[in-house]
């Protein structure tokens, strides 16, 4: 008999004890993988509005060319996505992806059947997509967790993966256009970069030039777009925010980064040229995150009409080439 704790699953494509075995998702697999990934998403996906995106997003897959070309893709090792699935008696059981964008590998969908819970099977979905993030030669793996989530805080503790930052996230108000006293410009390529120095101290941690954000992960694909707003002196501003849109419809995102001193005129600028952007592209909710500490963004947000809406925390585990 396998208690709780005992990591009985294995992932090499054996069966463990239950019968459940771990390996890659089968097309015929895909819509009950989709089903339980989505009744197992928490207040995260559900406030920032994503659940029907994956939905959707997920259920592209299932035509044959798509599937033959990511299984190509896969064989080749350069597949951006690898889907993983527990199945017992070839029942799915649970889920998780690892998203393979950018230098680092993304750990996403993590999420065990109810009445299958406590046998060790989300530790071996997470053993095995560090796995794939390994074989992907990923400098790390990163993931975010709603911060109330105490089993999934225990699992990836238990796994070896550190807590780092939290994440607030806000949402700004879908109310028209404000008039903006103060111009915005485009922000030039030494701005971005005085804004990824400061967005990596604020997450204490090192990001590499070639990161992938997980909004910009959520608005890529067909219609998404972005665009990098300042204020402030050029190579020297004061607050930078980068607005990603989806298409029409689905949630948008504003990366806002105080970078100086922004006033509040500045700031409201800022703020209200991301919101009237993503407006403009369809946005159904504009999501901001708030790394860690930040009473001058937060200031902003309250003054904007802005709403906290959850919590996040950024989780990683670097990976150990073999
Ligand atoms: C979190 C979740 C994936 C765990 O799945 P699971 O298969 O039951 O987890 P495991 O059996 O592999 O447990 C591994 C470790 O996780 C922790 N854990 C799992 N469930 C827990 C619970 N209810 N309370 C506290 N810790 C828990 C424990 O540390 C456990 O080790 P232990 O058994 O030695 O105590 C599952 O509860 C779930 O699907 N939750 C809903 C979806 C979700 O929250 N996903 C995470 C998104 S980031």
């Amino acid at each position: 008999m396998t208690g709780p704790g005992d990591p009985a699953v294995r992932t090499t494509g054996a069966e463990d004890a239950h019968g459940v075995v771990i390996g890659e998702l089968r097309r015929r697999d895909l819509d009950r993988y989709v089903a339980l990934a989505v009744a197992n998403s928490g207040a995260l996906e559900r406030e920032l509005r994503l659940q029907e995106r994956t939905e959707r997003e997920l259920g592209t897959l299932s035509g044959v060319g798509v599937w033959l070309l990511l299984s190509l893709l896969r064989l080749l090792g350069r597949s951006p996505v690898r889907m993983l699935v527990a199945t017992e008696r070839d029942v799915p059981v649970g889920t998780t992806m690892a998203i393979l964008s950018g230098p680092w590998a993304y750990v996403a969908a993590v999420g065990v059947r109810d009445d299958r819970r406590h046998r060790g099977i989300a530790q071996g979905l997470v053993r095995r997509a560090e796995e794939v993030g390994r074989k992907a030669r990923k400098t790390w793996m990163v993931l975010e967790v709603d911060a109330t989530n105490e089993p999934a805080r225990r699992l990836y503790a238990k796994l070896g993966w550190t807590a780092g930052a939290s994440v607030r996230w806000w949402e700004l108000p879908a109310a028209p256009p404000k008039e903006r006293t103060i111009p915005t410009r485009p922000a030039t390529r030494r701005d971005r970069k005085v804004a990824h120095a400061a967005s990596a101290r604020r997450l204490g941690f090192e990001i590499p030039r070639a990161y992938v954000s997980p909004c910009e992960l959520a608005c890529r694909g067909i219609g998404g777009s972005q665009e990098t707003v300042a204020v402030g002196a050029s190579g020297a501003p004061a607050l930078v925010a980068r607005s990603w849109a989806a298409q029409s419809g689905e949630p948008g995102f504003l990366l806002p980064v105080v970078c100086g001193a922004p006033s509040f005129a500045e700031g409201a600028a800022v703020l209200e040229a991301g919101r009237a952007r993503l407006l403009r592209r369809g946005a159904r909710g504009i999501f901001v995150p708030v790394v860690g500490d930040d009473p001058t963004l937060e200031m902003l947000l309250v003054r904007a009409e802005g709403v906290p809406k959850v919590t996040s925390e950024f989780w990683s585990k670097p990976v150990v080439p073999s």
